[in-house]
C-alpha cells in the first residue's frame, strides 16, 4: 500500500495558479513533438505562454490550437545522430521534455531501436550544455508492484496485466488502434474482449461458446507475453534504468500509469506517486491517466522541477464516460 506521505501532489491547476503568481515564460524543447504523449505536452505549454520547439525527425512545422498563446518552432534531428542531438539540446532551453517512442511498424527492431534510441538521448544530454529539467515519458512497466518487482515482472505479462482491465480501457485500446491503422491489432483486441466476457458470462450460448473463447485466449496470451509484443515495455524499462544512477545533470522519469487514454478531456486534475521498489506505486498499476492531465502533471514538473532524480507517476479521474 502506497505511503501517501510520498504523494507529493493532489490538485487542481485552477486552485494551485490562483494562489500562486504566473510562472514565467519558458524556452522548452519536446523530443517527440507528434507523438500521443508530445502533443499533449506541446498544447499544454504553449497554452500556459511558453515558448515551444518541437525536436524529431518530421516535426510538425507549425502549431493550430485555439487556447495557443506561446510560440512553436521545429528543428529536424534524428536521436540516433547523437552529435546533432547534443547540440540541439545545447541551445540554451529551460527544460526539455523527451517523449521519444521508436516507430510501431516493425516489432522485431523495436527493442533496439528503443533502447538504442534513449542511450543515444542520454549520451547526448551528457554531452549538451543544458542544465535545466529534463522529463523522461516511459512505459507504465516500470511501475512497482506489492512484491516490489516491476508491472513488467509479473507473472504471464501483458496478458495477466490485459486481463484485469475494465471492459472500458478494453474497448478504448480497440478503437485507438483502429484509429491508428493498425488493423491487425484491433480486431485482436476485439476478440479478446469477446473471449474474456465468453469465459466470464453464464447462459447457453456462452456455454456452447466457451472452449472458442478459451482457445482464443490461449493463443492470446502467447501472442501478449512473447517478447516482441511486450518490447514496447520492456525498452522502456531499460531506459528508466540508463537514467538510475546518473548524478551529473538533473533527470526525473515518469511512468505513466496502467490505464493511459488518449481523446480524453483536460480536468486539470492529478495525483503524482513516486514509485520505488520499497515504496511501489501499486495504485497506479490499477488506475489511469487522460493524457492531457499527464501533460498537465508534466508541464507543473517542467515549471516548478520538484521530483529530479525520481521516478514517478500520475493519476487522474477517467470515470468521465468518454476518452
Ligand atoms: N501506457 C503507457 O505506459 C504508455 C502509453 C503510451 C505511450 N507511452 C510512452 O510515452 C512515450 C512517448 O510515446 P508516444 O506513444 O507518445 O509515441 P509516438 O506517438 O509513437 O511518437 C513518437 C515520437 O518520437 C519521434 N521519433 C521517433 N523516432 C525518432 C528518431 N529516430 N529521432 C527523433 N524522433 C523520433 C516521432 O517523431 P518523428 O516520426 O517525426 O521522428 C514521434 O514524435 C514513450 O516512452 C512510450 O513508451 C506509455
Amino acid at each position: 500500500m502506497k505511503n501517501f506521505s510520498s504523494i507529493l501532489l493532489s490538485l487542481s491547476r485552477k486552485s494551485c495558479f490562483t494562489a500562486m503568481a504566473t510562472p514565467k515564460k519558458l524556452k522548452v524543447a519536446v523530443l517527440g513533438p507528434s507523438g500521443q504523449c508530445g502533443q499533449c505536452v506541446v498544447n499544454e505549454l504553449l497554452s500556459r505562454n511558453h515558448d515551444v520547439v518541437g525536436l524529431s525527425r518530421n516535426p510538425p512545422k507549425t502549431w493550430t490550437s485555439t487556447t495557443n498563446t506561446g510560440s512553436y518552432t521545429a528543428e529536424s534531428v534524428d536521436v540516433f545522430d547523437d552529435s546533432s542531438l547534443a547540440r540541439a539540446f545545447s541551445k540554451g532551453y529551460d527544460a526539455i521534455v523527451c517523449s521519444y517512442a521508436p516507430p510501431l511498424g516493425d516489432f522485431s527492431k523495436l527493442y533496439q531501436l528503443g533502447v538504442e534510441g534513449h542511450a543515444k538521448i542520454k549520451t547526448a544530454l551528457l554531452a549538451s550544455d543544458h542544465k535545466g529539467p529534463f522529463v523522461v515519458i516511459g512505459g507504465a512497466g516500470s511501475l512497482h508492484c506489492a512484491d516490489r518487482r516491476q508491472l513488467v515482472d509479473q507473472p504471464d505479462f501483458a496478458f495477466g496485466w490485459w486481463y484485469t482491465w475494465p471492459s472500458q480501457h478494453v474497448e478504448y485500446m480497440r478503437v485507438r488502434a483502429s484509429d491508428h491503422g493498425a488493423t491487425f491489432f484491433s480486431r485482436f483486441i476485439g476478440g479478446f474482449a469477446w473471449a474474456r466476457q465468453t469465459v466470464e458470462k453464464t447462459g447457453l450460448l456462452s456455454t456452447v461458446l466457451r472452449p472458442f473463447a478459451r482457445l482464443y485466449l490461449r493463443w492470446a496470451k502467447k501472442f501478449l507475453t512473447s517478447n516482441e509484443t511486450i518490447s514496447l515495455i520492456t525498452q522502456s524499462r531499460i531506459a528508466l534504468r540508463l537514467w538510475q544512477g546518473v548524478t551529473e545533470k538533473p533527470w526525473t522519469f515518469l511512468s505513466p500509469p496502467g490505464q493511459l487514454r488518449d481523446k480524453g478531456v483536460r480536468t486539470g486534475q492529478y495525483r503524482v506517486y513516486v514509485d520505488t521498489a520499497e515504496d511501489p506505486a501499486v495504485e497506479a498499476t490499477e488506475r489511469g491517466i487522460y493524457n492531457e492531465d499527464m501533460a498537465v502533471a508534466i508541464v507543473d514538473e517542467v515549471e516548478k522541477n520538484q521530483l529530479n532524480w525520481k521516478h514517478w507517476t500520475c493519476t487522474g479521474p477517467i470515470d468521465l464516460g468518454r476518452w
